[in-house]
């Protein structure tokens, strides 16, 4: 049992749980990407973690690539507009491109990611999301192939997911205390 962060109210998956998720999401797709070389890319910084365990996960031969884009604006909920802060290296055309996302929330950010992808026409662009939130009422605008885990309309941190860059670090995905994000 691993100890709490005095900042997190309580854990959603455990360390063991993410293990279980990411060797799931790793046979699929290693069955479904068996011929294709495919090139996995994080969307940093949040993907990193993820993206570290995934690709290990993952016994079919690939490449990896990393994007940074940042949304506009300082608030919490994205605008689904974005800047590409860092461009991917490898080009795509013709490629198999698996995105490797932390989560996915409103999916403003994704759809403009593969939109702009999509205009350097790969073979193929599929999402691979660790979590997708589920906001009642709300359906993310874009439906990812492989999704680890479904999680509650929370403010959550931890496996690369952070609360103003904190808590990225701590080895499992947890629920952050109101009195640490409402101070
Ligand atoms: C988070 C996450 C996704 C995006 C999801 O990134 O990594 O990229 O928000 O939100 P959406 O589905 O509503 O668009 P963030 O901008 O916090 O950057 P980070 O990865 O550096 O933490």
């Amino acid at each position: 049992m691993e100890s709490l962060h005095p900042d997190v109210q309580g854990i959603l998956l455990s360390e063991k749980d993410i293990q279980d998720v990411v060797s799931r999401m790793g046979a699929e797709i290693s069955r479904d990407y068996a011929e294709k070389n495919p090139l996995v890319v994080a969307v940093l910084r949040g993907a990193v973690v993820f993206m570290a365990d995934l690709m290990r996960a993952i016994d079919c031969p690939m490449a990896i690539d990393f994007m940074a884009v940042s949304s506009y604006g300082e608030g919490a909920k994205s605008s689904g507009v974005v800047r590409i802060v860092k461009d991917l290296d490898t080009k795509i055309e013709g490629r198999d491109v698996l995105i490797v996302e932390d989560i996915l929330d409103s999916g403003l950010t994704l759809s403009y990611l593969m939109r702009m992808l999509s205009n350097r026409n790969p073979a193929s662009i599929e999402v691979a999301a660790f979590l997708v939130k589920d906001v009642p009422g709300n359906r993310p605008a874009v439906t990812p192939r492989y999704v680890g885990a479904h999680v509650p309309d929370e403010f959550i941190v931890g496996y690369g997911l952070d609360f103003a860059e904190r808590y990225r670090n701590l080895p499992y995905i947890g629920i952050l205390k109101p009195e640490v994000y409402q101070k």
